[in-house]
C-alpha cells in the first residue's frame, strides 16, 4: 500500500472527524489536555502535508517556513484570523474555514447573552445561590426591557443575520451596519434599515457585533464610539475580542457611558481585563458561541472533509484562497 501523507492535528477533535482523516492520513494528534505549545507546534508540522488547527494556532510565516511540505491549513471555525491567508498563497498553501455550519448555534449565543445581560439573570442566580435573598420585592434586580426595543446588528453577514431573524419574534426594530448593504429583499424579509455606524451606535439599544477580525474592525469599538452610545445600551460580542477596545469599554461601564455588557470573547484571550472580573453589569463567557455537542462536531467534521478533499484531487470546499490558487 503506497504511503498515506501525514497530517498534524492540534487536538483529538471528534470520532467522526477522526474517522474522515484516519482514513486518508496517516495522522499525528496532539491529545495532551493543555494546548500545543508552539515550538511543539513548528517541530511537529515540519515533515507534514496537511495541518488542522484551531482558532488558538497561529498559522503564519514563520510555521509555514518551517514547514516546506505543507499542501493545506484547515481551521475548526469559521474566524480565520488566525491564519496568514495571503502568506498561505505565496507559499502555495491551500487554507479552509468552516462557514454556515454554526451560524444559529451562535446567534443563539449571542440572544442568550443579550436577554441573559438585560435582565441580570447571573446576578439573580448568584443571589438565590448565597441564600440572601429575602424573598419577592418591587424593585429588585430591575433590567432593561428586550421587546420593542431597537437592535444595532454591526456586520450583517451569516451570523448576524440569524441574530437579527430571532429579533422578529421581539418586536424589536432592527438596524444593520455593514461594509456592504444586503438585497432589499433581504432587508425586507427581517425588516432591517441599513444605517452607517454612528447612526446605529446612537439609536441602539443593544449593538451586537458579528464583523470578522480584520485591520479595519481591531478596536472598532472605542472611546469615541461609546460616547456615541445611550446610557441605557447593552453591548454584546460574540465576534473577537480584539473588535472592542477593552480598556476603553472599562472606562464607559465606569462611567455610565452603557448600561452593561456581555462578551463571550476578550481581546488577550485568556486573559480578561481586570477591570471587567468585579462589574456585575457584565457577562463573561469563555468563547462558547458555537459550544453545542452537534454544531462544534459538524465544524470538525467540515475541517478534516476539506483537508482530506485535496488529497483526492478535488477543491476544498472551504478554501479561502481558491481562486488565488487558481484552483
Ligand atoms: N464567539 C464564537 O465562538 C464565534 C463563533 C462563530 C463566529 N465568530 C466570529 O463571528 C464572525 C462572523 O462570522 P460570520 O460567519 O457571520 O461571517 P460573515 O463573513 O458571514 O459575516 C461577516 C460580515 O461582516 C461584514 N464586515 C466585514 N468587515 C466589515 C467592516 N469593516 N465594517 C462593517 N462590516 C464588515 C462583512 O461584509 C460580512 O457581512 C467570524 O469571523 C468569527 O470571528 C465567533
Amino acid at each position: 500500500m503506497a504511503n498515506k501523507p501525514r497530517a498534524l492535528v492540534t487536538r483529538p477533535l471528534f470520532p467522526a472527524a477522526r474517522a474522515i482523516l484516519d482514513e486518508k492520513f496517516e495522522v499525528e494528534y496532539w491529545t495532551q489536555a493543555e494546548r500545543i505549545p508552539r515550538a511543539e507546534l513548528l517541530k511537529r508540522v515540519t515533515d507534514k502535508e496537511a495541518l488542522v488547527v484551531l482558532l488558538t494556532e497561529k498559522v503564519d510565516d514563520e510555521l509555514l517556513a518551517t514547514s516546506r511540505k505543507l499542501r493545506i491549513a484547515s481551521t475548526v471555525s469559521v474566524g480565520f484570523d488566525n491564519i496568514d491567508v495571503p502568506a498561505c498563497t505565496r507559499r502555495k498553501v491551500v487554507a479552509t474555514n468552516t462557514p454556515g455550519v454554526l451560524d444559529d448555534t451562535t446567534a443563539d449565543f449571542a440572544w442568550t447573552l443579550l436577554m441573559a445581560v438585560a435582565r441580570r439573570l447571573v446576578e439573580g442566580d448568584v443571589w438565590m445561590r448565597s441564600g440572601t435573598w429575602p424573598g419577592w420585592d418591587l424593585d429588585q434586580l430591575l433590567g432593561g426591557d428586550i421587546w420593542g426595543k431597537t437592535l444595532g446588528i454591526i456586520g450583517f453577514g451569516r451570523i448576524g443575520r440569524g441574530v437579527a431573524r430571532r429579533a422578529q419574534g421581539f418586536q424589536m426594530r432592527l438596524l444593520y451596519h455593514d461594509q456592504a448593504r444586503v438585497a432589499p429583499e433581504v432587508e425586507r424579509g427581517l425588516h432591517a434599515e441599513f444605517v452607517d455606524l454612528d447612526r446605529l451606535l446612537g439609536e441602539s439599544d443593544f449593538i451586537s457585533l458579528h464583523v470578522p477580525l480584520l485591520p479595519e474592525t481591531r478596536h472598532l469599538l472605542s472611546k469615541d464610539a461609546f460616547g456615541k452610545m445611550k446610557p441605557t445600551a447593552y453591548l454584546i460580542n460574540t465576534s473577537r475580542g480584539p473588535v472592542v477596545d477593552e480598556g476603553a469599554l472599562v472606562e464607559a461601564l465606569e462611567q455610565k457611558q452603557i448600561a452593561g455588557a456581555a462578551l463571550d470573547v476578550y481581546e488577550h484571550e485568556p486573559k480578561v481585563h481586570p477591570g471587567l472580573i468585579p462589574r456585575r453589569d457584565v457577562i463573561l463567557t469563555p468563547h462558547i458561541a458555537s459550544a453545542s455537542v452537534e454544531t462544534r462536531t459538524k465544524m470538525a467534521v467540515m475541517a478534516a472533509t476539506n483537508a482530506v478533499a485535496l488529497f483526492e484531487g478535488l477543491r476544498p470546499p472551504n478554501a479561502l484562497n481558491a481562486a488565488d490558487l487558481g484552483l
